[in-house]
């Protein structure tokens, strides 16, 4: 007999032979006279039949099995009866008859069924993650994640990318969230920082020649967490020299398609749909358009100043705007269902929801009265609307409220009235505003980091401009560019600013002095001094790509042990108090009770 043979390698050009299985009791079935069970590995399930008349011995052993007993089994395949076979799995068509049967260990009654269908609570999966792990839908996460890693491996590799490791003990490197600090021990007081991302490091790299980098790298961002994020996830990270932002996309598409191919076997068809920012966010509502579904926001300025209603002229009147998506359908929503509509919105930052229901060709809303049919006529055109629709209207004085308010109403309508399309939606979002006003801190902030570049034209302009013409830096364009799936930031980069007059103009317009860019910044700056090329880069999420290979619901269920909301990580109790020993040699004090070690 040969070695151990998968199980769900086991298939009918295998019949007869004598084979040998390892795995896990996944069902047992005690029909007195034969025991089946149900023999799982990491290949799938294998049905392993007890019979006393082949043998007696393995038959009274298997009485003991219970579910997730590590077993050994030697056997013959052999067909399944007719009218007994199961097609909803590959090794459906044989069985195998045990002669026999050896338990390598027992298993203690699990907390929850690991089977298809088996309901747990999320915490109770990540308690007992090991066993979660052990499900076949999550084993099949896993699988696609390296396959994914393995393609964009394969195919950055065969494009001329080295893969290179960037230290985790470092300086803070800012994206925008807080940084998680690590004490140093021989340099009291001093603290090193775990990267929110490689990226100084990588384009140190290019100032030292090495062209094309990449890096499956580990980021830590200490934000508040959602479904789509972790406090520690994976990036794949990369880094040109002397290309320009078309030939990153396209590199960028390559390898998307390269990992879809190896994942799922489809092929996409680059090149990607390109929206400008602007565009985007005026069509969707969003700079992460979901385009599976349409549904797009209408700008109703036009047929809003030919009415009377107050809360729309009052929101042009300073400088806001007034926008509306059209509900398919909708107009027979009641008055209590349109009520909590509007509660929804208010909690989407928008003060308030209009509406206007189009019914037996009329007009039914409490504004319509303040519009001449002619208004409502043209509100109704620009949202293609038809009887039986209802208009949705936000004003506000902020554009970006009624955007953001109206982007989110989309997405929660097209999910509702199930407007969504499969399929696979990619889109770069390009021309992004270099800076946004802050207006709690009063500063300007970088959309997306301090070291993307300005596009040429506003590179004098920066150069030249005061620092307080709020309306000319505002107004500045970064050669940056987001890829989008479905609706979800898949990844993200620029063209990097390589000449240190302009970095450092860059740190003054945010509001760093050069004492302080120097101390954070210091050798970069001094990199760049010593011939920078133009150089620029971008990082995918692969938590959120392969979660959408997957068809996951949350990046939780493609990362191997991540951690809750609230940033902990269940199994292994972290984080957890230390020995007041360790904070002692860290020369550490805390100002709260120490939690128990
Ligand atoms: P950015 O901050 O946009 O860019 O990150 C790149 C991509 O990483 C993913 N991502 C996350 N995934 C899971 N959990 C998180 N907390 C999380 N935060 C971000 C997103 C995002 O698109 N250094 C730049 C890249 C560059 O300019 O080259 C950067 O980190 O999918
Ligand atoms: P009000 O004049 O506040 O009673 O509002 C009349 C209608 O306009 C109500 O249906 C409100 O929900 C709606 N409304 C109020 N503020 C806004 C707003 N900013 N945008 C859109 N509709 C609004």
């Amino acid at each position: 007999m040969t070695g151990r043979t998968g199980c769900g390698e086991a298939r009918e050009a295998l019949m007869g032979a004598e084979l040998k299985f390892a795995g896990w009791v996944y069902r047992r079935r005690d029909h007195g006279g034969l025991i089946f069970a149900d023999l799982r590995d990491r290949s799938g399930i294998v049905q392993v039949v007890f019979s006393p008349d082949v043998s007696a011995f393995a038959h009274a052993l298997a009485h003991d099995l219970r579910a997730e007993y590590v077993i050994e089994v030697k056997g013959t395949l052999r067909k399944r009866p007719e009218g007994t076979e199961n097609p909803s799995i590959p090794t459906g068509a044989v069985e195998l008859y045990a002669l026999e049967l050896v338990v390598l260990n027992a298993s203690a009654p699990l907390p929850f069924g690991l089977e298809e269908g088996d309901e747990a609570t999320e915490a109770l999966r990540l308690r007992y993650r090991y066993l979660d792990l052990r499900r076949p839908v999550m084993q099949k996460n896993l699988l696609a994640r390296h396959r994914a890693v393995k393609a964009v491996r394969d195919y950055l590799d065969s494009n001329g990318f080295i893969e290179i490791e960037t230290p985790m003990l470092t300086k803070s490197t800012p994206e925008g969230a807080r940084d998680y600090l690590v004490p140093s021990r021989v340099n009291p007081g001093y603290f090193f920082a775990l990267p929110q991302s490689p990226q100084l490091f990588k384009q140190i790299l290019m100032v030292s020649g090495y062209e094309r980098y990449f890096q499956i790298a580990r980021c830590f961002r200490d934000e508040d967490l959602r479904a789509d994020r972790q406090p520690e996830f994976t990036q794949v990270d990369l880094e040109t020299s002397f290309l320009g932002a078309d030939e990153i996309m396209r590199l960028t598409e390559g390898m998307l398609q390269a990992a879809f191919h190896a994942v799922l076997g489809i092929d996409i068809k680059p090149p990607f749909m390109r929206l400008s920012y602007r565009e985007a966010m005026e069509r969707f509502g969003s700079d992460k358009p979901d385009l599976r579904f349409g549904m797009e926001l209408a700008d109703m300025e036009g047929p809003a100043r030919k009415g009377t209603f107050k809360v729309f002229l009052d929101a042009l009147g300073s400088g806001g705007r007034v926008m509306a998506v059209n509900g398919k359908g909708m107009a027979g929503l009641s008055r209590k269902e349109v009520d909590t509509l509007t509660e929804e919105v208010r909690t989407f930052g928008a003060k308030g929801l209009a509406w206007i229901k189009l019914k037996g060709n009329g007009f039914d809303s409490p504004i319509a009265k303040f519009f001449p049919e002619e208004a409502l006529k043209e509100m109704a055109a620009l949202l293609d609307a038809r009887e039986g629709d209802m208009m949705l209207f936000v004003a506000d004085s902020e554009e970006k409220v009624v955007h953001n308010t109206l982007g989110r109403l989309r997405l929660e309508l097209g999910k509702r009235l199930g407007l969504i399309q499969e399929g696979w939606k990619f889109l770069w979002v390009t021309d992004y505003p270099l800076l946004e006003w802050d207006g709690e801190e009063g500063r300007f902030r970088a959309v997306h980091h301090p070291f993307t570049s300005p596009v040429d034209e506003d590179v004098e302009r920066i150069l030249a401009g005061g620092l307080a013409d709020r309306k000319l830096l505002g107004s500045l364009k970064a050669k940056a560019y987001d890829v989008v799936l479905n609706g979800y930031e898949i990844g993200g980069g620029s063209i990097r600013i390589h000449r240190q007059d302009i970095q450092s103009r860059m740190f003054q317009i945010l509001g760093i002095s050069s004492e302080d860019a120097q101390k954070k910044f210091g050798f970069l700056l001094d990199a760049l001094q010593f011939g920078a090329p133009p150089h620029g880069g971008l990082a995918l999420g692969l938590d959120r790509l392969v979660m959408l290979l997957c068809g996951a619901e949350s990046i939780r269920d493609v990362i191997a042990f991540p951690k809750t909301a609230k940033a902990v990580d269940l199994m292994s109790g972290a984080p957890s108090g230390v020995e007041l020993k360790q904070l002692r040699e860290l020369h550490i004090k805390l100002d709260t009770p120490a939690p128990e070690a």
